[in-house]
């Protein structure tokens, strides 16, 4: 008997510390299983955002070899998450006449309501990379995901369209163009983690997530399972250890190995005098400073990154719209202590999320620091269980005409090239 052919999706997360792609099997059921990881630390990007091509593309094939010989398969194509602070995501709303209401909403309506809805007016540097499917209202009632078929004869709907700077999105392109890898959609790194490590009703009754990365700290929040605003900041754990090397006069490599070592988000007391040894910059003369100091320098940089997601979030997200509080997420969320300075400053409850797949290979993808890529992968499938169920049926997907979109876009990338 034939063996049946494994359908596979990928997906491959860019950060600031660290490549990962993951390539996992599709199972009838939708859910995934995990054939292989592949990570490799990353070179050429700060920020979220590639600043020399050649590092890059090198860390993605590293990745991609690691996890293709795990997996035992070739990878053609994957999907992308996408980060930096020129990524925003912003509410969008369309609308668009019935054409025929005796006969309801069609799926043409719905593309023409969430056309009309893309149609953004954007700076030449900027373009849409990814449109997030949200409500639908016929006639003035909304809060409806699949108007197909209903009677009536306005359709509105409200989209989040996720925006990007136009060179970013090029330059992450050639990366991976030089691997011959196909890429599927851009997906938002913040929205991806939130898949992985939120629970439906922390998505349902309004949840503030953040992935406190090496590079940046994104914040999204969710509320009645959709996203409702997401924003990326251009400051991650690697600026505490800036600050530990400026502060301390050492490198950035010892700096990370303190924060590691010693580092707490506040400063105990119990531990305030302990003595910590230190290599100056030269890895010549040692120096010795209390734990307390090192825990001061720290608190200060964690301190100010919470007040200023405090503060955007005051600006449109009352906390009333996010009564389970923060999850926190991203290898920088497990410096000790940090819980107790977010919810000192934000005011909200706070818990350490981490990715909830336990299939196989779970082991490597546990810790915070792989949300990203693991919710990168549950998009993947449920995107590929959209397109077997919409293959030959007349269904709308918001998906499918953005991944028609990517194509375009792909196009005029190629041309760049
Ligand atoms: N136990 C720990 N305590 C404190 N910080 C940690 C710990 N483990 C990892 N980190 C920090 O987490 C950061 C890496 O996090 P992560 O892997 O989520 O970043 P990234 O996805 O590569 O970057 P970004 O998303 O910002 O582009 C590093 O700065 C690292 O020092
Ligand atoms: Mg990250």
């Amino acid at each position: 008997m034939k063996a049946e052919k494994k359908k596979l999706i990928s997906v491959i997360d860019i950060g600031t510390s660290k490549v990962t792609t993951l390539i996992g099997e599709l199972k009838g059921d939708g859910t995934v299983g995990l054939l292989g990881v592949g990570v490799a630390p990353s070179e050429g990007v700060k920020k979220g955002i590639v600043t020399d091509m050649d590092k890059t593309a090198e860390s993605i094939y590293q990745s991609v070899n690691a996890a293709e010989k795990e997996a035992g398969q070739v990878m053609v194509s994957a999907i992308i998450g996408i980060t930096g602070d020129h990524v925003a995501a912003n509410t969008s709303r369309g609308f668009t006449k019935v054409a025929d209401p005796s006969k309801g909403v069609s799926a043409e309506d719905m593309r023409r309501a969430v056309e009309s809805a893309s149609r953004l007016l954007l700076p030449p540097d900027k373009q849409v990379v990814g449109i997030v499917e949200q409500d639908f209202s016929v006639d003035g009632h909304g809060g409806i995901r699949y108007p197909q078929g209903m009677s009536g004869g306005k359709l509105e709907v409200e989209v989040q369209i996720v925006t990007a700077a136009t060179a970013s999105v090029q330059n992450l392109a050639r990366c991976i163009g030089k691997l011959k890898i196909d890429i599927e959609s851009y997906e938002l790194a913040s929205m991806a983690s939130g898949e992985a490590v939120l629970n439906e009703d922390e998505k349902e009754i309004g949840t503030v997530l953040i992935d406190f990365g090496a590079g940046t700290t994104e914040v999204a929040v969710f509320r009645n399972k959709l996203l409702r605003k997401a924003r990326v900041f251009p400051v991650g754990s690697r600026h505490i250890d800036n600050d530990i090397a400026l502060v301390l006069c050492t490198s950035a490599r010892e700096a990370e190995r303190l924060k590691l070592e010693y580092g707490m988000a506040y400063v105990d007391d119990s531990v305030g005098s302990e003595p910590v040894m230190l290599e100056h910059v030269g890895g010549e003369k040692k120096a010795q400073i209390p734990r307390g100091h090192l825990c001061e320098i720290i608190y200060d940089r964690v301190f100010e990154l919470f007040k200023l997601i405090a503060h955007d979030l005051e600006t449109d997200m009352p906390m009333s719209l996010t009564p389970t509080g923060v999850v926190l997420t991203g290898g920088g969320s497990q410096l000790p202590g940090i819980t107790r300075v977010a919810e000192q400053v934000l005011g909200m409850n706070v818990r350490i999320g981490k990715p909830l797949y336990t299939g196989d290979h779970a082991d490597q993808v546990s810790g915070p620091e792989f949300s990203t890529p693991v919710g990168l992968l549950r998009i993947a499938a449920r995107n590929a269980m959209h397109r077997t169920v919409a293959a030959g049926s007349e269904g709308f997907s918001a998906r499918r005409m953005l991944n028609e979109a990517t194509s375009f876009l792909r196009g005029l990338f190629n041309k760049i090239d």
